[in-house]
């Protein structure tokens, strides 16, 4: 279950102020449901959770078996939409350290050299017992043609050709769209598996496609359960968007007065890529003919001591969102020490949890009298069904919330502007 409270924000923003935009939402919100906006022919990931298909479930959970069983490493090759959920995912509920199965290692996101050398020459670095690594590659593109993806995905796949010879194309699994692209003209070619991305679902919707169901599910979570907490907020939103109607309302009343920055916030350490993803999907979204408000991350306490006085005291133009957990995570307390040599007793038999959530009130308190609007987003705890809900809210609130600035949200023609650039300056013809 999740719920949202936008009280520590409604009063920065005038009664009228409001109503005129919640009716801009409702608007939204009808376009949405109607398929009546700009950019209607992606609202596959809507129809998606309206009509569930548990076969496509299935299929990615035997493909997941049968990866960690025989997998010491699977590489995620994507970028953008094509990564960031399932990255999202993942670091929100696999162990921080430890053996958690393969180990999931991303690339095709950037063309930085060391990176992909050391990538390489780690893959190529026997066990313990001096056997092979085993290696697989699940390589995700919707165009097919991205530059970074592509070449990152040449590099790797010249090792598996390498380390397999003919048996390389069971180690490579491709998730791109139904036709056209280099990338199904490489599955026809050599054979990979080959997993769709819908035609109508753009890639910062597509978590719950094979674009993220299959990575996600490798790292060992329960996929079904993600899935149907998002079926279950299709449900409840289609019966009562009124949370979902305040939030994207607050955000288009306060982008009228001015704020331009909103800090997704959490003191969680595994919902920082949560929050990544949160980012690409409103900034790729709403950042269109000079309108939107920058989507950022922070992760507190850490960003306290880089970010924190800039918010408490800089320019008055942002808002924060904050992610909370509401249940424990764990049970660690603080221990009384003899002696007291650090003076910490006074928190001794408390939880983390206990002292983290005091961190965030206290932090909550100092930014709203520092004149930050504050709305928060509760997760009675952090668990599969939670973050599949929190992902068709926020999916569900940046579709409003854009389409009630009178922008396309399912488009990105600025993301073309650098790779023209960087395709002349390459020489590509
Ligand atoms: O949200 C989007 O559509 C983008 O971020 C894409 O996911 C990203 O550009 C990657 O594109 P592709 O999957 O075609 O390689």
């Amino acid at each position: 279950m999740i719920s949202c409270d936008i009280s520590l924000a409604k009063n920065f923003i005038t009664e009228q102020n409001y109503s005129t935009s919640k009716e801009k939402a409702e608007q939204a919100l009808a376009q949405l449901k109607g398929k009546t906006g700009p950019g209607s022919e992606w609202l596959g990931w809507r129809d998606l959770l309206a009509d569930p298909s548990d076969a496509a479930l299935e299929q990615i959970s035997s493909l997941a078996d049968e990866v960690r069983k025989k997998a010491d490493v699977f590489i995620v090759c994507g970028i953008g939409g094509s990564y960031l959920g399932a990255k999202a995912v993942i670091d929100a509920l696999t162990p921080n350290f430890g053996d958690k199965g393969p180990e999931i290692l991303y690339a095709g996101h950037h063309m930085g050299g060391k990176y992909l050398n050391e990538l390489i020459s780690y893959l190529k670095e026997k066990k313990a017992d001096g056997s092979q690594k085993q290696i697989y590659l699940n390589v995700i593109s919707k165009s097919g043609s991205t530059l970074e993806t592509a070449l990152s995905f040449r590099l790797l796949r010249e090792l598996i050709e390498e380390m397999y010879d003919d048996d390389s194309s069971e180690h490579i699994i491709c998730t791109t769209s139904k036709e056209g692209g280099i990338l199904n003209k490489l599955i026809e070619k050599k054979h990979y598996r080959k997993f769709v991305i819908p035609d109508d679902i753009g890639g910062r919707f597509s978590v719950l496609t094979p674009v993220g169901l299959i990575p996600i599910a490798v790292a060992g979570i329960d996929i079904r359960t993600l899935f149907y907490g998002a079926v279950g907020a299709y449900n409840k939103y289609e019966e009562d968007p009124s949370d979902l109607l305040e939030y994207a309302t607050l955000r288009n009343a306060l982008h009228e007065k001015g704020i331009t920055i909103d800090v997704f916030a959490c003191f969680e350490p595994e919902l920082r890529s949560f929050g990544g993803w949160i980012q690409q999907l409103l900034g790729e979204s709403e950042g269109k003919e000079g309108q939107g408000i920058f989507p950022t991350v922070a992760s507190y306490s850490t960003d306290l001591h880089s970010l924190g006085q800039f918010i408490q005291q800089g320019q008055r133009s942002l808002m924060e969102t904050f992610l909370i957990v509401e249940e424990p995570m764990n049970k660690l307390e603080v221990n009384e020490m003899a002696g007291d040599d650090d003076n910490l007793n006074y928190l001794a038999g408390k939880s983390f949890h206990e002292i983290n959530t005091k961190a965030r009130e206290g932090t909550m308190e100092a930014h709203s009298e520092g004149n930050v609007p504050i709305v928060t987003i509760t997760l009675k705890s952090l668990n599969e069904e939670n973050l599949g809900e929190l992902i068709y809210f926020f999916e569900l609130m940046t579709g409003i919330f854009v389409y009630s600035l009178g922008v396309n949200p399912f488009n990105q023609p600025g993301v073309e502007d650098y790779k023209k650039a960087m395709y002349r300056l390459l020489g590509k013809e």
